[in-house]
């Protein structure tokens, strides 16, 4: 599947519900959101046919996720399901980890590659300030739980936030020196204008970079595709690695490789684009297959050549974060 910027389009991010058990100030409000109506949110089977269209039309990468992908039912039988499709895509999910300690062997054993892990404080207080919940201890089980049925390697998201956790940056990083694990930092994104948080409020991935050398030499670590947006470092005899993703700052829309198929089966070609097709139609009126893969296959041709982010009359798009999936 080719784009008309001839970028090869083969990574599918799937929001199976845009719901979630923690309430992170930056991306959902207090109150939670609420419900969609009835029906509105795709059931698995419509999930599932619509990943095999993209799959037959060349996505090789599967990543489901949320809202908080876990608290939706029947999640582990869903990805069995994705993992079985006929060009075995790789399957990996973008978790909060709460319930992760509880499901990750089922996970596994459904089919499951790898998980990301969504991190951005180690203190209770401070987790409990950010994400309005309790739950640290959960995640960190949850994170070791990945590791221990082999969900690897363990990718761990922060967002570092100007006057919240920036003295835990090199915590998390020194979190590679004893485990395997790739503890990688992210620009905070603009995405919703009504929750308080604006692009000023996170770190730059300069910044990041600066209070990381104080830990030794960084070594730059050649780019793999596999590795997406990140630039990759390790610290000196760290068995895992660290990674920088300048999403504000840096320009990788070039190599964008998305699709985003939300929950209420509307596909965006880019995060923050509001153009959107609906799949609906097509899935509840007796659509054919080539009807869907039409679509898709058009939906990923109108893909934005970038995001507008650094133009003086950016809009922030019309779904927050939860609602689309990262
Ligand atoms: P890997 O397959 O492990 O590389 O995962 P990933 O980095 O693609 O996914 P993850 O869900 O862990 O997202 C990491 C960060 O990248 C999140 O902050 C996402 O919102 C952000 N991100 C994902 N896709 C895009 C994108 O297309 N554009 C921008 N600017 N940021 C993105
Ligand atoms: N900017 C950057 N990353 C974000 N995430 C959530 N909201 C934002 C934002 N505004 C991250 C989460 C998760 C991933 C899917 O996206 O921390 O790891
Ligand atoms: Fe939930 Fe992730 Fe949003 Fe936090 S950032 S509220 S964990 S979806």
């Amino acid at each position: 599947m080719q784009d008309q910027f001839g970028r090869t389009i083969e990574y599918l991010r799937l929001s199976v519900t845009d719901r979630c058990n923690l309430r992170c100030r930056y991306c959902m409000p207090e109150e939670g959101v609420a419900d969609l109506a009835h029906g509105d949110v795709l059931r698995y089977e419509e999930m599932l046919r619509v990943v095999a269209a993209a799959c037959r039309l060349g996505i090789r990468k599967v990543r489901v996720t949320g809202g908080e992908p876990l608290v939706r039912r029947g999640i582990v039988n869903f990805i069995g399901q994705l993992a079985a499709l006929p060009e075995k895509p790789e399957i990996t999910l973008t978790t909060n980890g709460l319930l992760l300690a509880e499901q990750a062997e089922a996970l596994k054993a459904a089919g499951l590659s790898r998980v990301n892990v969504s991190l951005d404080t180690m203190r209770p207080e401070r987790f409990k300030e950010l994400t309005l919940r309790p739950g640290l201890n959960q995640v960190l089980a949850g994170i070791q739980a990945a590791e221990g049925v082999g969900l690897l390697p363990i990718k761990i998201n922060v967002i570092p936030f100007v006057d919240f956790n920036t003295d835990e940056i090199v915590d998390f990083a020194r979190l590679t020196l004893e485990h395997p694990w790739d503890v990688r930092f992210i620009e905070f994104m603009p995405i919703s204008s009504d929750l308080d948080y604006a692009s000023r409020d996170g770190l730059s991935m300069a910044e990041v970079e600066a209070r990381l050398r104080t830990l030794g030499e960084l070594e730059a670590l050649p780019y793999q595709r596999t590795s997406g947006p990140a630039h990759m470092y390790r610290l000196p005899g760290a068995k895992g690695r660290i990674g920088l993703i300048p999403s504000v700052s840096g320009h990788f829309c070039g190599d964008c490789n998305r699709l985003r198929v939300m929950a209420d089966g509307r596909v965006r070609g880019c995060l923050f684009d509001n153009q959107e097709t609906d799949l609906k139609p097509i899935l509840r009126d007796g659509g054919d297959d080539q009807a869907l893969e039409d679509l898709l296959l058009a939906t990923a041709c109108a893909k934005p050549e970038k995001h507008q982010i650094h133009d003086k009359d950016f809009t922030t798009p019309n779904r927050r974060m939860h609602g689309i999936g990262g």
